[in-house]
């Protein structure tokens, strides 16, 4: 539908599409166990001033060891790439190659801390790469593998790979939707044999592989269908070529299994109400998108890639993981600095430790932890930004609120720390427990 055409019995139906309720047996047992481990997070609080993010190391060990494990038994050769911008704190990307990820990085500055955290196996994928980031991933090329854009990046990296000398392991991304906003990533399907041909003279690139991502996948369905198009698409290619094929790189996007969670505005009739300036979130409206198991989706992908990719090339598959690693190893610690009202609150952080309004449109609970118990008081929480759009939220979950008191946001490891802004408050510290 084009702008032109939103009709009236669109906005209707929109305005109809309130969404799912997020249901008190979702919710419910992750605000217990955070409260259960109220004592451990008050003990950081009292080493470490607030505000904090609070990295739990074993947290993040689990996802990686939950991941491999779910793809290794469908795909027992899979090869796993921790996406760095998911979150780019140092400490995360240590800890998964101690868990046996390589990182995918999208950046020369990524890729340089990869270096020096000493990855032995790194990709480099991502639109619009610099010159010198091209330099950079040739100069390395022994641990560095590139995923190129573009034909254009084609002819960019054989020049960067020729002119240090160095011959450079590589792939192609391709769209997954050659129309749109997502035109921006590859090139086209149809335009794979162009492409091999044109690598075939290039002597510095040594292409070996394709690589696609589709984000936000709450199952596997998108992901399914287009590796029966890729399948379709390689089967047309030259024998040598799949011959030679070393890899397929299914991307990341698996949406970690506890769901979307969404104030109203999250949904297509707040959306509607939020630009018609009326009154959108109010404290005990949340909603739900679920979200398969990432055990559905290691399942359904293996079996897609059995079907359509293997009986054509014999390749290893790779994965590049972010917000299912690394989301719910991230807390944030504030503070209550002033209660304005009995409903309006103001904290010591800002939504700049996020770097964006995310709370506007997504619900994650606010817990008192000076204050525990299991109940869901109105509340506006505002950070303390000089801007009305700085909300943490609409309740809190105790049994009260003072100044003073300690809340916890939990899950907040995806997207938010690699998003930080620095904006008026400074950034709260990084604890790793
Ligand atoms: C190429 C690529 N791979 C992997 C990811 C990680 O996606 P997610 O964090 O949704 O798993 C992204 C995210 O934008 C990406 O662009």
């Amino acid at each position: 539908m084009s702008a032109e055409t939103v009709s009236a019995a669109a906005v209707q139906e929109a305005l109809r599409a309130t969404g799912v309720k997020l249901p008190p047996e979702v919710l419910e047992p992750y605000v217990q166990g955070y409260f259960a481990d109220r004592q451990r997070y008050l003990d950081i609080i009292a080493l470490h001033p607030p505000p904090l993010y609070v990295l739990q190391t074993r947290i993040l060990e689990q996802r990686c060891r939950q991941f491999r494990e779910a793809f290794r038994k469908v795909l027992p050769e899979a090869a796993f790439y921790f996406a760095v911008k998911s979150n780019n704190y140092p400490e995360v990307s240590r800890i998964v190659l101690e868990n046996g990820f390589g990182l995918d990085v999208s950046s020369g500055s990524e890729l340089q801390m990869a270096l020096y955290l000493q990855a032995r196996d790194i990709i480099f994928s991502g639109p619009g790469k610099t010159g010198e980031e091209l330099r950079q991933a040739a100069l390395n090329a022994d641990r560095t593998m590139v995923l190129m854009d573009s034909f254009h990046e084609l002819d960019r990296l054989q020049d960067a790979a020729s002119s240090v000398g160095r011959q450079v392991r590589a792939g192609i991304r391709v769209a997954i939707d050659p129309t749109g906003l997502w035109r921006k990533f590859g090139i086209s399907l149809d335009d794979l044999p162009a492409f091999r041909q044109k690598a075939l003279s290039c002597d510095c690139i040594d292409l070996q592989g394709i690589q696609f991502h589709s984000s936000w996948n709450l199952g596997p369905e998108r992901q399914v269908g287009f590796i029966e198009k890729l399948g379709r698409a390689l089967s047309a290619m030259p024998a040598d070529f799949l011959h030679n094929l070393r890899f397929i790189d299914i991307g990341g996007g698996y949406w970690p299994s506890q769901g979307e969670w969404m104030q109203a505005a999250g949904t297509p009739a707040g959306m509607v109400r939020r630009a018609m300036d009326a009154p959108v979130n109010s404290a005990f409206a949340h909603y739900w998108n679920p979200a398969q198991p990432l055990e559905v989706f290691a399942e359904r992908l293996a079996a897609a890639i059995k079907s359509h990719i293997f009986p054509v090339t014999d390749c290893r598959i790779c994965l590049e993981p972010g917000r299912w690693i690394c989301n719910d190893s991230m807390q944030l610690l504030l503070s209550v600095v002033d209660i304005k009202a009995a409903d309006l609150a103001i904290t010591d952080a800002g939504t700049n430790a996020v770097g964006w309004e995310r709370f506007e449109v997504d619900y994650f609970p606010v817990l008192n932890l000076s204050r525990p118990g299991m109940l869901e008081t109105p509340c506006t929480l505002f950070g303390s930004l000089c801007t009305p759009h700085d909300v943490w939220g609409y309740s809190y979950w105790g049994t009260g609120l003072a100044e003073g008191d300690i809340l916890l946001i939990p899950m907040q490891g995806a997207y938010t720390y690699s998003l930080r802004q620095d904006f008026i408050k400074p950034l709260p510290r990084v604890v790793t427990v």
